[in-house]
């Protein structure tokens, strides 16, 4: 950008606004900006502006009101010294810059400005303490100031000093020691995060008289201990409480179940809280979300029930036990469970079936029987997973009506019976694995007609848009996505077995994938299955599958994983096979393969192992030659060897071997000891020749 382009602009001397955010303007800012003494509001935000503040334009500029400067490549002195002099200023923004440190120590003046907004973070990672100017600030009404690495032992004289204050947003910092409260309450704070601290102690007594006013709280990712206070339920405009990440541990106070009735989101997860998930007696009917997983919670109350508003509700990984509650049942806009990692037993009731769930994860509990109509007309049900738990009897066949199913786990329980063609009509599916079950018959072969297009992250839990966060003060990543990164996140320890870490994580997002394996289907596979060129992996192994390899899986140009192990496997791999560019994992291991296996770039990066336990393969990298199948294996060989050295090599084994058969006949059949003592010389002289033929040969 030059000067140039902005010569009209200079000349409107009485401009009061001017807002150029979200282009891609570069360079410094034009000298000419210095007449434009009127400008009341500035917003440059999200350009590319370079150059020392404190030599730029605007500190001529004494009437602005507004400054925000966000998302630049400015240098910014963090005293903000260069500004003391513009007495009208009352908002700062800026967020992701560049801040010069070190200046602020020997600053002994005071701005002339009394800010009511101030929001500041910075782009890299530097540690510095609270800039001194805010010491004189006693207007401000919200403060920002996250992930600065701003330290210090209290953030209580910002309240103390600004007696206006409705949000303080101090998360993602380095703030140390107990938190201290102060000495008066402080009724107009709305908001306060202190979140990604260092803070630790007990929560204090008194924290619910302290901010009476509080509608957020988000206390999560500090080392705070104790148990949580009962003063919480003095906080009645509380919506949304956050204490995930620490060190809690008791029950959750009574107070707060009936205090806190306009509680909207509730998070305590990670912590060691114990007890019931939710006190037997509660007010909280507007509760949208609560999250309490990764504790050791042990019971879930009758009164659950009547939060009849929740969307999700998280409580994996505590010590509940005893049936599955049927106060669940009650919970109509549930879109999101996850129970799994706890002791919960006996059947899935019928009652459960939530219009517009779309996730259940209830894995590693110790479910039992076979599937009832649970989860019938839950059209909007994208993932269903149930993997390790005891259920019985067949796939039901009422799946079919899951018409929006993407992931189904049903592995590691004692399914049995066949699979049915119903399982065909969920053509959204992408990801089906019901391994370690005791299912038998044939593979349908009309699963050939699901894409198995990939998984792409499409859960929306609604409603959950309603966060209470205030504009404009909402510097935050989308929760929505927040929601659906974890949804994921939280699937892939169910869906992995092999290296789960580095292999699936790559292709969290495009995963699609089906796994049989370690059932008892018999018959040929299905050449239909060649059909799904999406496919990323498909596990067939550890079954009594016979037949050949169908030549159509020289279509599956998409997979990385293909597992036809311990099966009954016959005939030839397909040599076209060679062409499949994505495969990672190839094993046809213990099976009764025989001929040529197939040579191309990708093929030479399997090893044996791959292989083993076929007697009749032959080519690289086994052992047996191909040349000649029916001889006993000759002995390994690397793999460094051209296919016309091989030729040549054989042909001095075999000669050499012949001459010495030979020799060695003829001697045997010499019974005078003269004789036999020259024919065997000749016999050594023979051989060491031979040796040395091979030898010279060889590459
Ligand atoms: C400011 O305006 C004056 C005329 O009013 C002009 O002479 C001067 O060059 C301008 N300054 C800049 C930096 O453009
Ligand atoms: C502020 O104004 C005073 C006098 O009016 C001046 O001495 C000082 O240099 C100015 N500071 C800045 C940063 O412009
Ligand atoms: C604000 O707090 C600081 C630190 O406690 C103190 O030095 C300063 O005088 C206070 N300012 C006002 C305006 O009260
Ligand atoms: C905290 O800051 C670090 C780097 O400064 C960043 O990577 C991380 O995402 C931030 N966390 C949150 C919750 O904002
Ligand atoms: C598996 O199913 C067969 C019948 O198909 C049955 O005989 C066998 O006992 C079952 N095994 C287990 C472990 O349930
Ligand atoms: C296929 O399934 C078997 C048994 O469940 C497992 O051991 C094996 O690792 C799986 N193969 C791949 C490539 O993941
Ligand atoms: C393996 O296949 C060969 C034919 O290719 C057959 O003669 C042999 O019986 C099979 N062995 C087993 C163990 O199935």
């Amino acid at each position: 950008m030059t000067t140039k382009c902005f010569a009209g602009l200079c000349r409107l001397k009485t401009l009061q606004l001017l807002d150029l955010s979200s282009n891609e303007l570069e360079g410094n800012l034009p000298r000419c900006w210095a007449n434009l003494t009127s400008l009341m509001t500035i917003v440059i935000s999200s350009n590319q502006f370079t150059g020392d503040i404190a030599l730029s334009p605007l500190v001529n500029l004494t009437s602005l009101i507004v400054l925000e400067l966000s998302y630049n490549d400015f240098q910014i002195p963090i005293s903000f010294r260069p500004f003391f002099n513009h007495s009208r200023l009352e908002k700062i923004e800026c967020l992701y810059c560049d801040f010069l440190l070190g200046t602020d120590e020997f600053q002994a003046s005071v701005p002339s400005f009394q800010l009511d907004d101030i929001r500041l973070s910075a782009a890299g990672n530097s540690s510095v303490a609270v800039p001194k100017f805010l010491y004189h600030q006693h207007n401000l009404e919200r403060i920002y100031l996250g992930e600065i690495s701003f330290s210090g032992k209290s953030f209580l004289w910002l309240i103390e000093n600004n007696t206006e204050l409705m949000a303080l947003v101090l998360h993602n910092n380095s703030f140390t020691g107990p938190l201290q409260m102060p000495s008066n309450p402080i009724p107009k704070l709305t908001e306060l995060d202190i979140a990604s601290n260092h803070f630790s102690g007990n929560i204090p007594e008194d924290i619910g008289t302290s901010f009476p006013g509080l509608q957020v709280l988000k206390m999560s990712a500090n080392s705070f201990t104790g148990t949580i206070p009962s003063s919480f339920g003095d906080m009645a405009s509380l919506v949304h409480l956050d204490l995930s990440r620490n060190l809690l541990s008791g029950n959750i106070p009574n107070s707060l179940g009936m205090g806190c009735s306009s509680l909207q989101f509730l998070r305590l997860s990670n912590n060691n809280l114990q007890g019931s998930i939710l006190p037997a007696h509660h007010n909280l009917t507007d509760l949208h979300s609560l999250e309490l997983h990764v504790n050791n919670f042990t019971t879930i109350p009758n009164s659950l029930s009547i939060c009849h508003n929740l969307v999700m509700l998280k409580i994996n990984l505590n010590h509940l036990d005893g049936p599955f509650p049927t106060a669940i049942c009650q919970l109509k806009f549930l879109q999101y469970l996850d129970m799994s990692e706890n002791n919960i037993t006996g059947i899935l009731p019928a009652c459960f079936s939530p219009p517009d769930i779309q996730f259940v994860q209830l894995s590693k509990n110790r479910l039992q029987g076979p599937l009832p109509r649970a989860f019938l007309n839950c059209t909007r049900l994208q993932v269903l997973a149930l993997g390790h738990n005891q259920l019985t009897g067949p796939i039901p066949i009422w799946f079919d009506s899951l018409s929006s199913l993407n992931i189904l786990l049903l592995n590691d329980n004692h399914f049995e019976g066949e699979i049915l063609s119903q399982l065909c009509h969920l053509s959204e599916l992408s990801l089906i694995t019901l391994s370690n079950n005791n299912l038998s018959g044939s593979i349908t072969p009309c699963l050939g007609n699901i894409t198995f297009r990939p998984f792409l992250n499409r859960i929306r839990i609604q409603q959950l848009g309603v966060l209470p966060f205030r504009e404009p003060l909402r510097p935050y990543a989308d929760e929505l996505e927040i929601y659906q990164a974890y949804i994921v996140e939280e699937l892939v320890p169910f869906v992995t077995k092999s290296n789960p870490r580095v292999y699936f994580r790559e292709m969290l997002d495009y995963f699609s994938g089906i796994d049989l394996s370690c059932n008892n289907f018999v018959g040929h596979i299905p050449p239909d299955i060649g059909k799904l060129f999406h496919l990323k992996s498909l596990n067939l192994s550890h079954n009594s599958l016979s037949g050949t390899i169908p030549v159509t899986f020289a279509n599956l140009t998409g997979t990385e994983s293909l597992d036809l192990s311990y099966n009954r496997l016959t005939g030839n791999i397909p040599s076209q096979l060679a062409n499949l560019d994505s495969l990672q994992v190839f094993n046809v291991s213990f099976n009764n393969l025989s001929g040529p296996i197939p040579q191309g770039p990708h093929f030479q990066t399997f090893d044996g192992m791959s292989y083993i336990s076929n007697q009749l393969l032959c080519g690289m990298p086994v052992s047996r030659n191909c040349t000649d199948p029916e001889l006993a294996p000759v002995t390994p060989r690397t793999r460094k060897g051209t296919e016309f050295m091989d030729m040549e090599t054989f042909y001095v084994s075999f000669t050499a071997a012949y001459i010495t058969m030979l020799l060695g006949v003829l001697a045997v059949l010499c019974i005078n000891p003269y004789w036999r003592r020259a024919w065997f010389h000749l016999v050594e002289v023979s051989l060491r020749y031979c040796y040395y033929v091979v030898v010279d040969n060889l590459p």
